[in-house]
Formats: structure tokens, C-alpha cells, sequence
């Protein structure tokens, strides 16, 4: 069997969080020993919500070093800046000819802008069809992703399927990768960890910050003495992610015991999760001490990717008529 190529790609909107390192940055990163893997900070993608060109940029680069501290390793992997291959909004333009307007009218991002009676624009319509791009142009045959991205990656195999039936097979079709357990971390509210809620816990949060957080989480009104559910805390669930399974198992048997406040146990998750982030705060200050090194690393990404890409393109130009 050949190797298999990895991708997945990150969007720059703001600072990762919890949700975002567990659900889609470690797993991609464990995959980067397992295949071939490619890493993007997808900035065309941040240009549906970010009309701010400093931040955009500074987003991107702090996105990219974020994923290096994490332990994505260039030498393994293929960490590029999605705008650093333009031809992928070509290959989006080719998908949109394919494209049915009820299918992107039945994904979710559309729909929830909808609901909410604002106006979306067409590039949040058009979002999943550029992301098929994304995964289209490299020849991907796994992307690991959160959940909320499945529907996304269901959209990019219909449409690699669509155009391998009209034009030969010009393109690989994907399959997602979801970490099942992890694949929705809870935020300090109980929901679904989200920006969109304001309900996330940054990865690299200053002490203080993440103290205040962690304290915020909601609970319910059960006096210390009380036994607690730990099935039903978002405390636990936060502390499973990055806990060992002894710690785990001893604040569940002390969850239901009672006679502990929730204030302790936060106290502990607090603790926990700037332990488990520590290693990566160090290499981020490494890796931010020297611009020079991120933007030797982010070339030689885009030279790697375009090397993939700019032949895809030839394929897809000649199989659809255009050269
Ligand atoms: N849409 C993804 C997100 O919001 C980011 C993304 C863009 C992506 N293109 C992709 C993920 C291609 C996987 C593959 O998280």
C-alpha cells in the first residue's frame, strides 16, 4: 500500500483552544509519524469573518507557530499558508460549476447564519466548496477533522465522485478521520467548546487568565457536602483531556462521595491543564524568539505543497477542457 497523505487545515479566526488542539491539531499531529502529512492555516477561509488585514496576518503567523509548539514537526510534515498556493481558488471555481446549490444550502454553517436572520455572505455559501478544494488539490486521502467538519468532507467526496464520473479520475476521494471521543470538547458552559459561544479555554492562556476561566465554569448549586455527578461535569470532562486515569478515577470516586466544593475540583483542573501545556508555552517562546525561523519554515512548505498541487492542476485544466 502507498503512503497516505494527510491533510487538514486550520482556520486563523483567533487563538486555538482546547476544542481545537484535541479535536483536530494532536491528532493531525500524531498522523504526521503515520503518512504523509499537510498542515495549512487556511487564511482564505478567515477572509468569510476577518476583514482586518494586520490581524489576519498576525492570526496566521501566531496559528502557525501555535501548531509548531504543539509538536508538528517540518521535517515530517508540510506546514503551508493556504494563500501561498492561489491555484486552490482556481480549483474551487472548476468544484462551483459542479457544485448544486442544495447541497450548500443544507450545511450547517449556512444554515445557523440563517437562523440567526443575519446575511450570509457568498463566501460563507461557497466555504465548504473551497475547503473541497483544499483537500481535492493535494490528493488527500485522510483528513482529520472535528465533527462540526464532517459534513464538509461528505460535500468534498460527492463532488470528487461527481467530477471523477464526468471527466476520468482526476481526483482522489477522501476519507475523514474523526477522534471519536474527543471529538466534541465541552466548553465552561457545558455546550460544545466554540468560539462561537464564548465558551473556550485558550492553549496558551496567561496563568491568571486561565485561573479566572477555569473558575468560571458552570456548574449547578450542590452544596459541598453533597454527592456530584461526574458524568454530567464539565469539570471531569475537562480534566479527563488532561489528566492521567488515576487522577481521573480518584475525582470521579470523590465527585460522588461529596464533601468536596466544585471549587477545588476546578482548582485542580486548573492545575492539571497548565501542567499538561507547559512543554508547549516553552517551545512557542522559543520558536517566536526568531521571525526568521517560522518564515524559513512556512517557504519550504509552500514550495513542498506547490510541487503537489501545481500538477494537480494541469490534470484537472486538460481533463475539463480549459487547456
Ligand atoms: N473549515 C475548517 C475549520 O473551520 C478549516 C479547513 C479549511 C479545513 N480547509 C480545510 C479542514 C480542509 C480540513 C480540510 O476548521
Amino acid at each position: 500500500m502507498t503512503v497516505p497523505r494527510i491533510l487538514s487545515g486550520i482556520k486563523p479566526t483567533g487563538r486555538p483552544h482546547l476544542g481545537n488542539y484535541f479535536g483536530m491539531m494532536r491528532p493531525g499531529i500524531e498522523w504526521q509519524d503515520k503518512g504523509e502529512a499537510f498542515y495549512f492555516i487556511a487564511d482564505y477561509h478567515a477572509l468569510t469573518t476577518i476583514h482586518d488585514p494586520a490581524a489576519l496576518r498576525e492570526h496566521t503567523s501566531s496559528v502557525a507557530l501555535d501548531f509548531l509548539a504543539c509538536g508538528l514537526d517540518p521535517k515530517k510534515a508540510v506546514l503551508f499558508r493556504q494563500s501561498d498556493v492561489p491555484e486552490v481558488t482556481e480549483l474551487a471555481w472548476l468544484l462551483t460549476c459542479l457544485t448544486p446549490m442544495p447541497m450548500l444550502e443544507n450545511c450547517h454553517a449556512y444554515k445557523d447564519h440563517l437562523a440567526k436572520g443575519k446575511v450570509p455572505s457568498h463566501g460563507l455559501f461557497a466555504y465548504p466548496v473551497l475547503m473541497a478544494a483544499d483537500i481535492l488539490l493535494y490528493h488527500s486521502n485522510i483528513v482529520p477533522v472535528g465533527r462540526d467538519q464532517k459534513q464538509h468532507v461528505e460535500v468534498t467526496r460527492d463532488l470528487a465522485e461527481k467530477a471523477n464520473r464526468i471527466f476520468g479520475e482526476v481526483f482522489t476521494v477522501p476519507q475523514p478521520s474523526i477522534v471519536a471521543e474527543v471529538a466534541t470538547v465541552i466548553g465552561l458552559d457545558g455546550q460544545k467548546m466554540s468560539k462561537s459561544y464564548n465558551n473556550t479555554i485558550g492553549l496558551f492562556e496567561e496563568e491568571k487568565a486561565l485561573r479566572k476561566k477555569i473558575m468560571s465554569i458552570v456548574t449547578d448549586s450542590a452544596p459541598v457536602e453533597a454527592p456530584k455527578d461526574p458524568t454530567e461535569s464539565a469539570i471531569v470532562a475537562l480534566y479527563k483531556l488532561v489528566a492521567d486515569p488515576a487522577s481521573v478515577a480518584l475525582m470521579e470516586d470523590q465527585f460522588r462521595a461529596g464533601g468536596i466544593g466544585y471549587g477545588e475540583f476546578k482548582k485542580r483542573l486548573f492545575e492539571a491543564v497548565w501542567e499538561h501545556f507547559a512543554p508547549f508555552r516553552t517551545r512557542r517562546a522559543e520558536l517566536s524568539a526568531d521571525p526568521e525561523i517560522l518564515r524559513s519554515i512556512l517557504a519550504e512548505g509552500a514550495a513542498r505543497a506547490r510541487a503537489v498541487a501545481l500538477p494537480t492542476m494541469e490534470r484537472v485544466r486538460q481533463a475539463m477542457g480549459l487547456h
